[in-house]
């Protein structure tokens, strides 16, 4: 048996990806292609002005056997307001929906067996093509969805990261931070680079406008436990809205009973923090073991070992997703 541990988040040849064309004001039916090549123009407003907008969720394997994916629909509904605010056309949410079971159907042998916290990564996208030279919505758009088996995105499960400040950002005040289009990962290279090189799992970016206030943690958003027992998220027009972060909300207020406090959370204030923590759907939950800001380091719980409430969180988290947990309503849907 693969040693699923070793997995991480790479791209594993798959038996086959959606692809769906938009042409003279409608979408045709898609269908599944085997190779993960598309050919477009050269021209397309993807490659020079990055018109494109992608989504990421999971299929999970149940104890049972049974395939089920977490919040689908809410990923469609992100996908459509990426695609409003680079004036793309939305793609349906029946049809993200049933272009994402059919890729989870044909690679359903390459879903990870429970048990080893690994799981069907799924990459919906959608990109401008055709011919196009000027600064303008392209004629043409693609819709597809890719998907690869993967394990723990920085690396060895849930065990604490380290994490930079870096003084970059990734996003402008009023820009595009709060939706997955590829120009805000693209402005994330270097910085990340930079944390990387430093022996950083990533690099935090803090607001844009003042630099004093987190606002994300690199591909993941903040949360932090108080030392009075609260889990506390920045809220920001810059930051995606991540939806696991609005699942940990929902259950750390009902399966937790913890209080919740949405607001800033500044550089300069760690010390109120006992815990924190990267969420996201590739990071899932990573504790964030020190985070180190120019010359000043903070660690939080311990530099090696998980807080008891990020443990706690965690637990509930994966225990939903993989099928262990009753989940509130609407969260979960099987596919088979
Ligand atoms: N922030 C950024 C920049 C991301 O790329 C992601 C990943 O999707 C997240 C946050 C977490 O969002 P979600 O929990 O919806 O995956
Ligand atoms: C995700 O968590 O789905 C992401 O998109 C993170 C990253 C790999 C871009």
């Amino acid at each position: 048996m693969k040693n699923y541990k070793d997995l991480g988040f790479k791209v594993v040849d798959t038996k086959g990806n959606y692809i769906s064309y938009y042409k003279d004001g409608k979408w045709d039916d898609g269908k599944i292609q085997k190779d993960d090549t598309i050919t477009i123009s050269a021209f397309s407003t993807a490659i020079h002005y990055g018109q494109q907008a992608f989504e990421g969720l999971k299929a999970y394997r149940t104890k049972s056997g049974k395939i089920q994916v977490f919040r689908i629909e809410d990923n469609a509904r992100r996908l459509q307001s990426s695609c409003d605010k680079i004036l793309m056309p939305r793609v349906p949410i029946e049809k993200f929906i049933d272009a994402v079971k059919q890729v989870i159907k044909v690679n359903e042998e390459l879903i990870p067996p429970y048990g080893h916290g690994a799981s069907l990564y799924i990459r919906p996208y959608v990109i401008g093509v055709g011919r196009n030279l000027g600064v303008k919505p392209a004629p043409e758009y693609l819709f597809g969805v890719l998907c690869s088996p993967v394990g723990s995105y920085f690396g060895g499960g849930l065990r604490p990261v380290n994490f930079m400040v870096t003084d970059r950002d990734r996003a402008a005040p009023n820009g595009t931070g709060d939706v997955k289009v590829g120009g805000n990962y693209a402005a994330s290279m270097l910085s990340h680079q930079e944390a990387v090189d430093k022996g950083y799992a990533d690099c935090i970016y803090l607001d844009p406008l003042t630099h004093t206030k987190i606002d994300e943690v690199g591909a993941a958003n903040f949360f932090g436990i108080t030392k009075d027992n609260k889990f506390l998220t920045p809220e920001s027009k810059s930051i995606l809205p991540s939806i696991t972060k609005k699942s940990l909300i929902y259950l750390a207020k009902n399966n937790l009973g913890m209080e919740v406090e949405l607001r800033d959370a500044y550089i300069n204030e760690l010390d109120q923090f006992k815990e924190a923590g990267a969420c996201g759907t590739a990071a899932v939950i990573t504790p964030i073991g020190r985070i180190d800001y120019h010359d000043k380091k903070h660690v939080f719980y311990s530099e090696t070992e998980v807080g008891p409430i990020t443990r706690k969180l965690y637990d509930t988290l994966i225990g939903i997703q993989f099928g262990d947990i009753e989940a509130p309503e609407g969260w979960i849907t099987i596919i088979k």
